[in-house]
């Protein structure tokens, strides 16, 4: 992986197979340890755009979806600072029951969690101030079946369920802000890239995660 490309290589990690299969294995990990399995990016990319959220004093009571939500555990934590409007899909069921059980567990009844894809979104998902995506973005370019127009798809989508002047936090390591701002920049005005930490490779210095934010036109 890595920006600097307008296509990857397809990989399992674009396919619901991939993510079928990882949550059915991370459910019975759960149920077996309490453990709820992977966060992507890691913990500071949560504290990250929690941070952000409040030092913006986005209103508590925002409508806020996660998508593509996985384990649930970036709601969790929304929940926990104090966020009551929230909302995770995800296009496996296992990752649902999965997330179902970490609210259960975190003592958080209050989140709710449905399984939609964001390719197809039911026309009960509308209005939201604010979607958050981490990782999923990336794992539909992926896809090996005709991943471009895949991601026009998910534009289109996200176009669609938040409301005029609402907010999109998306954190990729598949994509640079140049070529995010390709994909979202006719519907959406960027207005923040987030800091991430650097890593140096090889000699090179660059960023492995772009965080950005989007705002819907009006
Ligand atoms: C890299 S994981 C990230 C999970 C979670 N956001 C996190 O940060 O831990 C990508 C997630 O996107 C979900 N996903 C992929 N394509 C999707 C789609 N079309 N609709 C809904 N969820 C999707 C996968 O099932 C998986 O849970």
């Amino acid at each position: 992986m890595g920006g600097g490309e307008d296509e990857f290589e397809p990989s399992a990690l674009g396919t619901k197979e991939h993510w079928d299969a990882t949550y059915k294995r991370e459910l019975q990990h759960f149920d077996d340890t309490g453990d709820a399995g992977e966060i992507w990016f890691g913990e500071e990319s949560m504290s990250r755009l929690i941070g952000w959220l409040e030092k913006q004093k986005i209103p508590l009571d925002s409508c806020i979806l996660d998508i593509g939500t996985g384990n649930g555990y970036l709601l969790a934590e929304l929940a926990k600072s104090g966020y009551t409007d929230l909302i995770g899909i995800d296009y496996s069921p296992s990752a649902i029951w999965l997330s179902k059980k970490v609210m259960e567990k975190e003592g958080l009844p209050q989140v709710k969690l449905q399984v939609e894809d964001i390719l197809n979104p039911s026309d009960e998902l509308s209005g939201f101030h604010v979607c958050i995506d981490k990782g999923t973005f990336d794992a539909i370019s992926l896809n090996p079946e005709n991943a471009a127009e895949k991601r026009k798809q998910y534009v289109k989508s996200l176009h669609r369920i938040l409301r005029p002047g609402g907010l999109f936090l998306i954190t990729s390591c598949n994509w640079t802000r140049e070529e995010l701002l390709n994909e979202f920049g006719e519907g959406f005005l960027l207005l923040e890239e987030l800091p991430t930490s650097v890593f140096c490779f090889g000699g090179k210095t660059g960023n492995n995660v772009t965080v950005l934010v989007f705002q819907k036109k009006i």
